[in-house]
Protein backbone atom coordinates (compact mmCIF):
# COMPACT_ATOMS: atom_id res chain seq x y z
CA UNK A 1 0.00 0.00 0.00
CA UNK A 2 2.67 2.74 0.77
CA UNK A 3 4.37 1.66 -2.24
CA UNK A 4 1.27 1.89 -4.34
CA UNK A 5 0.28 5.71 -2.65
CA UNK A 6 4.09 7.15 -3.50
CA UNK A 7 3.11 6.14 -6.94
CA UNK A 8 -0.05 7.33 -6.92
CA UNK A 9 1.26 10.96 -5.37
CA UNK A 10 3.90 10.65 -8.25
CA UNK A 11 1.57 10.47 -10.96
CA UNK A 12 -0.72 13.10 -9.46
CA UNK A 13 1.99 16.01 -8.85
CA UNK A 14 0.65 15.39 -5.11
CA UNK A 15 2.89 16.49 -2.13
CA UNK A 16 1.43 14.82 1.32
CA UNK A 17 2.11 16.43 4.68
CA UNK A 18 1.76 15.03 7.96
CA UNK A 19 1.50 16.46 11.09
CA UNK A 20 3.81 15.49 13.98
CA UNK A 21 0.84 13.89 16.22
CA UNK A 22 0.10 11.53 12.83
CA UNK A 23 0.38 7.48 13.36
CA UNK A 24 3.93 6.39 12.06
CA UNK A 25 3.01 4.41 9.12
CA UNK A 26 1.47 7.98 7.76
CA UNK A 27 4.31 9.97 9.07
CA UNK A 28 6.93 7.17 7.44
CA UNK A 29 5.12 8.10 4.05
CA UNK A 30 4.80 11.93 4.16
CA UNK A 31 7.00 13.82 2.50
CA UNK A 32 6.98 16.36 5.37
CA UNK A 33 6.36 16.09 8.76
CA UNK A 34 5.88 18.90 10.93
CA UNK A 35 4.22 21.19 13.58
CA UNK A 36 1.02 23.58 12.39
CA UNK A 37 3.38 26.43 11.15
CA UNK A 38 5.99 24.22 9.04
CA UNK A 39 2.82 22.53 7.31
CA UNK A 40 1.61 25.97 6.19
CA UNK A 41 4.63 27.40 5.25
CA UNK A 42 5.20 24.14 3.26
CA UNK A 43 1.40 24.27 1.53
CA UNK A 44 2.18 28.07 0.57
CA UNK A 45 5.75 27.00 -1.03
CA UNK A 46 4.94 23.71 -2.81
CA UNK A 47 4.54 23.78 -6.57
CA UNK A 48 2.83 20.42 -6.55
CA UNK A 49 -1.07 20.72 -8.06
CA UNK A 50 -2.63 18.96 -5.22
CA UNK A 51 -1.63 18.51 -1.50
CA UNK A 52 -2.45 15.52 0.90
CA UNK A 53 -3.10 16.99 4.42
CA UNK A 54 -2.52 14.65 7.18
CA UNK A 55 -3.90 16.19 10.02
CA UNK A 56 -7.47 17.81 10.68
CA UNK A 57 -9.49 19.70 9.33
CA UNK A 58 -8.21 23.72 9.95
CA UNK A 59 -4.57 22.14 8.51
CA UNK A 60 -6.14 21.49 5.24
CA UNK A 61 -8.52 24.66 4.86
CA UNK A 62 -5.15 26.86 6.10
CA UNK A 63 -3.56 25.29 2.94
CA UNK A 64 -6.25 25.85 0.85
CA UNK A 65 -6.70 29.74 2.51
CA UNK A 66 -2.90 29.49 1.16
CA UNK A 67 -3.25 28.00 -1.95
CA UNK A 68 -6.61 28.09 -4.00
CA UNK A 69 -5.25 27.23 -6.82
CA UNK A 70 -3.96 23.65 -6.02
CA UNK A 71 -6.22 20.92 -4.63
CA UNK A 72 -6.42 19.81 -0.98
CA UNK A 73 -7.50 16.76 0.45
CA UNK A 74 -8.14 15.45 3.52
CA UNK A 75 -8.43 11.64 3.40
CA UNK A 76 -11.05 11.40 6.34
CA UNK A 77 -13.14 14.58 6.47
CA UNK A 78 -14.51 13.41 9.87
CA UNK A 79 -11.01 14.61 11.35
CA UNK A 80 -12.22 18.06 13.20
CA UNK A 81 -10.24 19.97 15.90
CA UNK A 82 -12.80 20.11 18.69
CA UNK A 83 -11.43 23.54 20.28
CA UNK A 84 -11.61 24.66 16.47
CA UNK A 85 -15.44 24.57 17.69
CA UNK A 86 -15.31 26.49 20.92
CA UNK A 87 -15.59 30.13 18.39
CA UNK A 88 -17.97 30.50 15.64
CA UNK A 89 -18.36 33.73 13.30
CA UNK A 90 -21.13 34.27 15.10
CA UNK A 91 -19.88 34.02 18.37
CA UNK A 92 -16.90 35.96 17.67
CA UNK A 93 -18.97 39.02 15.86
CA UNK A 94 -20.59 39.60 18.90
CA UNK A 95 -17.39 39.43 21.11
CA UNK A 96 -16.16 41.81 18.91
CA UNK A 97 -18.78 44.07 19.48
CA UNK A 98 -18.84 44.05 23.29
CA UNK A 99 -15.16 45.66 23.32
CA UNK A 100 -12.91 48.29 21.97
CA UNK A 101 -11.89 48.33 18.93
CA UNK A 102 -8.22 45.80 18.90
CA UNK A 103 -6.67 43.42 17.18
CA UNK A 104 -7.83 39.71 17.05
CA UNK A 105 -5.36 37.50 17.35
CA UNK A 106 -6.36 34.35 16.07
CA UNK A 107 -4.87 30.63 16.92
CA UNK A 108 -4.17 28.34 13.78
CA UNK A 109 -6.79 26.05 15.20
CA UNK A 110 -9.73 27.50 13.98
CA UNK A 111 -12.18 27.62 10.82
CA UNK A 112 -11.54 29.65 7.82
CA UNK A 113 -14.54 31.93 8.60
CA UNK A 114 -13.27 32.56 12.39
CA UNK A 115 -9.80 33.69 10.63
CA UNK A 116 -11.26 35.86 8.03
CA UNK A 117 -12.71 38.38 10.80
CA UNK A 118 -9.40 37.99 12.16
CA UNK A 119 -6.33 40.48 12.34
CA UNK A 120 -3.58 37.74 12.33
CA UNK A 121 -3.35 34.43 12.97
CA UNK A 122 -0.50 32.24 15.44
CA UNK A 123 0.35 28.51 16.31
CA UNK A 124 2.16 27.43 19.09
CA UNK A 125 5.56 27.85 17.42
CA UNK A 126 5.15 31.99 17.55
CA UNK A 127 2.24 33.18 19.66
CA UNK A 128 4.40 35.61 21.58
CA UNK A 129 6.06 36.80 18.57
CA UNK A 130 2.99 37.17 16.64
CA UNK A 131 1.54 39.39 20.26
CA UNK A 132 4.63 41.62 20.53
CA UNK A 133 4.74 42.42 16.71
CA UNK A 134 1.75 44.75 17.68
CA UNK A 135 1.92 48.52 18.82
CA UNK A 136 -1.60 48.08 20.36
CA UNK A 137 -2.03 47.41 23.96
CA UNK A 138 -4.74 45.49 23.99
CA UNK A 139 -5.78 42.08 22.05
CA UNK A 140 -8.24 40.17 21.96
CA UNK A 141 -6.82 36.33 21.62
CA UNK A 142 -8.96 33.18 20.16
CA UNK A 143 -10.02 30.55 20.68
CA UNK A 144 -7.41 28.57 23.76
CA UNK A 145 -7.25 30.38 26.44
CA UNK A 146 -4.29 28.62 28.01
CA UNK A 147 -2.43 29.84 24.98
CA UNK A 148 -3.55 33.20 25.87
CA UNK A 149 -2.68 32.89 29.18
CA UNK A 150 0.92 31.62 28.29
CA UNK A 151 1.58 34.35 25.94
CA UNK A 152 -0.27 36.60 28.53
CA UNK A 153 3.09 35.84 30.98
CA UNK A 154 5.40 37.05 28.02
CA UNK A 155 3.89 40.58 27.01
CA UNK A 156 2.88 43.82 28.75
CA UNK A 157 -0.20 44.35 26.89
CA UNK A 158 -3.58 43.18 28.35
CA UNK A 159 -4.77 39.94 26.86
CA UNK A 160 -8.74 39.41 26.38
CA UNK A 161 -9.73 35.51 26.52
CA UNK A 162 -11.73 33.31 25.13
CA UNK A 163 -12.76 30.48 27.22
CA UNK A 164 -11.87 28.08 24.62
CA UNK A 165 -9.36 24.64 25.07
CA UNK A 166 -7.86 21.52 23.67
CA UNK A 167 -9.60 18.83 25.85
CA UNK A 168 -6.69 16.64 25.44
CA UNK A 169 -4.36 19.25 26.39
CA UNK A 170 -6.62 20.76 29.43
CA UNK A 171 -7.27 17.69 30.92
CA UNK A 172 -3.24 17.05 32.20
CA UNK A 173 -3.07 17.20 35.70
CA UNK A 174 -0.48 18.21 37.96
CA UNK A 175 -1.11 14.48 39.41
CA UNK A 176 0.32 13.49 36.34
CA UNK A 177 2.82 15.22 35.98
CA UNK A 178 4.47 14.75 39.78
CA UNK A 179 4.26 10.67 39.64
CA UNK A 180 6.02 11.31 35.77
CA UNK A 181 8.61 13.71 37.56
CA UNK A 182 8.76 11.30 40.73
CA UNK A 183 9.34 7.60 38.59
CA UNK A 184 12.01 10.05 36.16
CA UNK A 185 13.87 12.82 38.23
CA UNK A 186 16.53 13.23 36.08
CA UNK A 187 14.09 14.19 32.75
CA UNK A 188 13.37 17.59 31.76
CA UNK A 189 9.71 18.45 31.40
CA UNK A 190 8.37 19.36 28.27
CA UNK A 191 5.09 20.88 27.68
CA UNK A 192 2.76 22.38 24.52
CA UNK A 193 1.27 25.67 25.67
CA UNK A 194 -2.34 24.38 24.67
CA UNK A 195 -1.76 22.97 28.79
CA UNK A 196 -2.94 24.63 31.53
CA UNK A 197 -1.21 27.31 33.55
CA UNK A 198 -0.62 24.99 36.79
CA UNK A 199 1.27 22.75 33.98
CA UNK A 200 3.13 25.10 32.15
CA UNK A 201 4.12 26.54 35.85
CA UNK A 202 6.14 23.67 36.58
CA UNK A 203 7.71 22.66 32.89
CA UNK A 204 11.18 22.96 32.29
CA UNK A 205 10.55 24.03 28.69
CA UNK A 206 7.20 24.93 26.60
CA UNK A 207 7.24 24.50 23.18
CA UNK A 208 5.34 23.62 19.73
CA UNK A 209 5.87 20.18 18.69
CA UNK A 210 8.31 20.46 16.34
CA UNK A 211 9.82 22.68 18.66
CA UNK A 212 9.88 19.74 21.36
CA UNK A 213 11.92 17.60 18.24
CA UNK A 214 14.65 20.26 18.00
CA UNK A 215 14.89 20.95 21.60
CA UNK A 216 15.75 17.00 22.31
CA UNK A 217 18.03 17.03 19.14
CA UNK A 218 19.82 19.83 20.66
CA UNK A 219 19.95 19.33 24.15
CA UNK A 220 22.63 17.25 26.47
CA UNK A 221 19.98 15.57 28.10
CA UNK A 222 19.13 12.18 27.80
CA UNK A 223 15.63 11.68 29.32
CA UNK A 224 12.41 13.59 28.64
CA UNK A 225 8.79 14.05 30.17
CA UNK A 226 6.51 15.16 27.06
CA UNK A 227 3.34 17.15 27.96
CA UNK A 228 1.20 17.03 24.74
CA UNK A 229 -0.22 14.71 22.07
CA UNK A 230 1.37 11.50 22.40
CA UNK A 231 1.57 11.00 18.54
CA UNK A 232 4.17 13.02 19.30
CA UNK A 233 6.64 10.02 20.49
CA UNK A 234 7.19 8.28 17.12
CA UNK A 235 8.82 11.57 15.62
CA UNK A 236 11.09 12.03 19.14
CA UNK A 237 12.50 8.58 19.19
CA UNK A 238 12.89 8.81 15.34
CA UNK A 239 14.97 11.98 15.95
CA UNK A 240 16.68 10.90 19.36
CA UNK A 241 17.21 7.16 19.11
CA UNK A 242 19.49 7.68 22.07
CA UNK A 243 17.43 9.07 24.22
CA UNK A 244 14.35 8.67 26.69
CA UNK A 245 10.80 9.83 26.01
CA UNK A 246 8.20 9.41 28.86
CA UNK A 247 4.36 10.75 28.33
CA UNK A 248 3.30 12.58 31.29
CA UNK A 249 -0.10 11.29 30.72
CA UNK A 250 -1.09 7.70 28.49
CA UNK A 251 -4.55 9.66 27.92
CA UNK A 252 -3.13 12.19 25.66
CA UNK A 253 -4.79 10.86 22.66
CA UNK A 254 -6.49 12.94 20.05
CA UNK A 255 -8.70 10.70 18.51
CA UNK A 256 -9.34 13.05 15.66
CA UNK A 257 -5.47 12.86 14.77
CA UNK A 258 -5.79 9.25 14.43
CA UNK A 259 -9.06 9.20 12.05
CA UNK A 260 -7.32 9.33 8.78
CA UNK A 261 -5.87 5.57 7.44
CA UNK A 262 -3.26 4.59 5.27
CA UNK A 263 -6.44 2.88 2.76
CA UNK A 264 -8.13 6.43 2.79
CA UNK A 265 -4.99 8.24 1.67
CA UNK A 266 -5.04 5.68 -1.28
CA UNK A 267 -8.70 5.95 -1.49
CA UNK A 268 -8.57 9.99 -2.05
CA UNK A 269 -5.79 9.91 -4.56
CA UNK A 270 -7.14 7.27 -6.17
CA UNK A 271 -11.32 8.63 -6.23
CA UNK A 272 -9.85 12.20 -5.77
CA UNK A 273 -12.34 13.17 -3.38
CA UNK A 274 -12.43 14.47 0.26
CA UNK A 275 -11.62 17.98 -1.26
CA UNK A 276 -11.35 20.42 1.49
CA UNK A 277 -12.26 23.90 -0.37
CA UNK A 278 -12.75 27.69 1.19
CA UNK A 279 -15.05 29.81 -0.82
CA UNK A 280 -13.79 32.66 -2.45
CA UNK A 281 -15.70 35.32 -0.26
CA UNK A 282 -13.93 34.49 2.68
CA UNK A 283 -10.76 33.25 1.81
CA UNK A 284 -10.03 36.56 0.65
CA UNK A 285 -10.00 37.93 3.98
CA UNK A 286 -8.54 34.69 5.81
CA UNK A 287 -5.42 34.76 3.74
CA UNK A 288 -4.71 37.94 4.90
CA UNK A 289 -4.50 36.78 8.46
CA UNK A 290 -2.52 33.71 7.79
CA UNK A 291 -0.21 35.91 5.67
CA UNK A 292 0.20 38.09 8.02
CA UNK A 293 1.45 35.27 10.70
CA UNK A 294 3.73 34.06 7.69
CA UNK A 295 5.17 37.10 6.64
CA UNK A 296 6.11 38.33 9.79
CA UNK A 297 7.77 34.55 10.52
CA UNK A 298 9.86 34.79 7.63
P1 LIG B 1 1.63 22.39 16.91
O1 LIG B 1 1.43 23.58 16.04
O2 LIG B 1 2.55 22.65 18.06
O3 LIG B 1 2.08 21.22 16.09
O4 LIG B 1 0.24 22.01 17.60
C1 LIG B 1 -0.93 21.72 16.87
C2 LIG B 1 -1.97 21.15 17.71
O5 LIG B 1 -3.06 20.88 17.29
C3 LIG B 1 -1.66 20.94 19.11
O6 LIG B 1 -2.70 20.28 19.73
FE1 LIG C 1 -7.31 20.04 18.38
FE2 LIG C 1 -6.27 19.32 20.72
FE3 LIG C 1 -6.50 17.52 18.78
FE4 LIG C 1 -4.68 19.52 18.61
S1 LIG C 1 -4.71 17.84 20.09
S2 LIG C 1 -6.05 18.80 16.99
S3 LIG C 1 -5.82 21.17 19.58
S4 LIG C 1 -8.17 18.58 19.84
Amino acid sequence: MKTKIRKLLEKRNAILLAHNYQPPEIQDIADLCGDSLELSIKAAATDASIIVFCGVHFMAETASILSPEKTVLLPNLNAGCPMADMVTAKTLKAKIKSLPSMPVITYVNSTAEVKALSTACCTSANVVDVVNSFTEKEILMIPDKNLAMYAATKTDKKLHLWEGYCPIHDNLSTKDVKSAKKKHPDAVFMAHPECNPKILEIADVILSTSGMIKYAVQSKNKSFIIGTENGIMYPLKKANPDKMFYCASDSMECSDMKKISIDDIFNCLENMNCEVYVNEDIRINAVKAVKRMLDFTK
